[in-house]
């Protein structure tokens, strides 16, 4: 999959409008198949006062390898490509959802799967966690998209799911946490496979966050000295 993301032929099929950058429901084709996929390139990305610019789609790339490296599968496969038809940019697989279906409006059993998903939030620091941006698919998989605004070096959660605030972290989830942050020295293949895609004080930051998560062993309290929701929060 991530082969056919990075090297099938992209081609645009339709653009989403209500997103703040330039963002592209694509088509990868690689060997007879065929994947939707969302494309954001580089170029369509909104300057931002916090964030450096053109650095947004290495963002969401960053995010696919943290989910894949916890063993969560929480983000759908995402690549970054040099080569697009709107230049360099990045590709990840279009999930199938029910758009009206968000956090604001889970069932109870949903929102009760939503423990890794605050971690995983806390650890990438994301500070643009809206309810539509957490999706359930139709096998009933939760994913989570729109990374953009992830890894910053200050604290900058800004999330719409303050669930479990306080709450100890189940032991298995804490563990997780522990061996991603052993694995995340610098020097270490991850630490190595991230260089391209963040800054160092940045990827030492995210293993700062889980060092503390696993320390302090609970879900995060909103801070009260900063916003702690993000605009518009759906
Ligand atoms: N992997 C995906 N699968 C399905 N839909 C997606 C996926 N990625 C993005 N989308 C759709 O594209 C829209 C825009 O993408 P996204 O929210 O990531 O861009 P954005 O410019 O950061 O927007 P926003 O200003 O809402 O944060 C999403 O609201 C969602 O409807
Ligand atoms: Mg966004």
């Amino acid at each position: 999959m991530l082969d056919a993301l990075q090297k099938g032929d992209l081609s645009l099929q339709g653009q989403f409008l209500q997103g703040s950058n330039y963002t592209f429901l694509a088509q990868v084709d690689c060997e007879d198949h065929k994947y939707p996929v969302v494309y954001k390139p580089t170029r369509g990305e909104q300057p931002l006062w916090d964030f450096p610019t053109g650095t947004l789609a290495k963002r969401e790339v960053v995010a696919f390898k943290i989910s894949e490296a916890l063993g969560w599968d929480l983000v759908p496969p995402t690549v970054y490509r040099r080569v697009g038809p709107l230049g360099p940019g990045s590709v990840q697989l279009y999930i199938e959802h029910d758009a009206t279906y968000h956090y604001f409006n889970f069932e109870a059993a949903d929102k009760l799967r939503l423990r890794p998903v605050i971690l995983f939030d806390c650890l990438v620091n994301n500070a643009d966690r809206k309810a539509s941006h957490v999706l359930v698919d139709s096998s009933d998989h939760i994913w989570l998209i729109d990374h953009g605004l992830c890894f910053h070096t200050e604290d900058k959660l800004r999330t719409v799911i303050w669930d479990y605030a306080g709450d100890p972290i189940p032991e298995p989830l804490r563990e997780d946490v522990r061996l991603l942050s052993a694995r995340m020295r610098l020097g270490s293949s991850l630490a190595l496979d991230l260089a391209p895609l963040l800054k160092e004080e940045e990827i030492l930051a995210m293993r700062k966050r889980a060092i503390h998560l696993v320390e302090t062993g609970c879900f995060p309290m909103p801070p009260t000295d900063r916003r702690v929701y993000p605009w518009p929060p759906v």
